[in-house]
């Protein structure tokens, strides 16, 4: 393998792959990140950090990948993607612009932000294996290491139980039906498994990847960059 390819499986062998669909939501503008160009159009190794995860869900998935970008991008040509739409003004808004792609046939929906390039193959497998098992929806978690404290105007108001609190990534996988429900009032969430749960959805938790970590900041860009060559320096050897 070259050092320029991606160090994934051609194929995901998988019942749940042929009836999904992705939606891969790259509307944000990046304000924590704060760079001139939005953090998804920054570079990674050889290509920009929105192109890695649409490599890995091209392969995978062909042409069932819908990328939902900002206005001002929605002119440029995104080879990677099946299609792309332009998004809202929220995640949740960007979503249902995807969605709205997704055609009614489709089975399974994934969600997954831009932000986040590097996907790992295990973290799909086990996702599709949990909702061809009959969850309502399955997400990646991370044990949290710090503890955890609700605070309200400064002041704590609970320690929930760390041994309970996961971190939750994407992708994310839903029944296509469930996931247009919890989605056609319009609400507001970080992610969409919390709208699925508002709407009574079961969602299993599979256990998450420290690849799968979000460019928030430019720490977070330079953590990805020592993860890819790592990857590289693995696959040459
Ligand atoms: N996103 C989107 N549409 C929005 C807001 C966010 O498609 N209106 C996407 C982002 O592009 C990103 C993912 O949702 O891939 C996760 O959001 P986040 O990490 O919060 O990115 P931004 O909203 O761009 O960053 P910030 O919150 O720092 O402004
Ligand atoms: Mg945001």
């Amino acid at each position: 393998m070259s050092q320029n390819e991606s160090p994934l499986p051609d194929q995901l062998i998988h019942p749940a792959a042929s009836p999904s669909w992705v939606i891969v939501v790259a509307a944000g503008s990046g304000s924590r990140f704060g760079s001139e160009i939005p953090k998804q159009y920054l570079a990674l190794g050889d290509r920009r950090v929105l192109d890695h995860c649409l490599e890995s869900f091209r392969r995978w998935f062909g042409q069932q990948v819908v990328l939902v970008v900002h206005a001002d991008r929605c002119k440029d040509d995104e080879p990677g993607a099946g299609c792309v739409v332009t998004g809202g003004s929220t995640r949740s808004e960007s979503v249902r612009c995807g969605l709205a792609m997704v055609p009614v046939t489709a089975e399974f929906v994934l969600v997954h932000d831009a932000a986040r390039p590097l996907i790992d193959p295990k973290v799909m497998t086990d996702l599709l294996d949990a909702i061809v098992g009959g969850a309502d929806g399955a997400i990646p978690g991370v044990p949290v290491t710090d503890t955890i404290k609700r605070v309200v105007n400064g002041f704590v108001v609970e320690t929930p139980n760390r041994n309970e609190l996961v971190a939750v990534q994407t992708p994310q996988v839903f029944r296509a039906d469930i996931l247009r429900r919890a989605h056609a009032d319009g609400a507001d969430a970080t992610d969409d498994a919390a709208l699925v749960e508002q709407y009574g959805g079961r969602i299993a938790v599979v256990p998450g990847s420290l690849m799968l970590r979000k460019v928030t900041t430019l720490a977070d860009l330079e953590y990805l960059k020592d993860v890819l060559a790592a990857q590289e320096w693995v696959d040459v050897t």
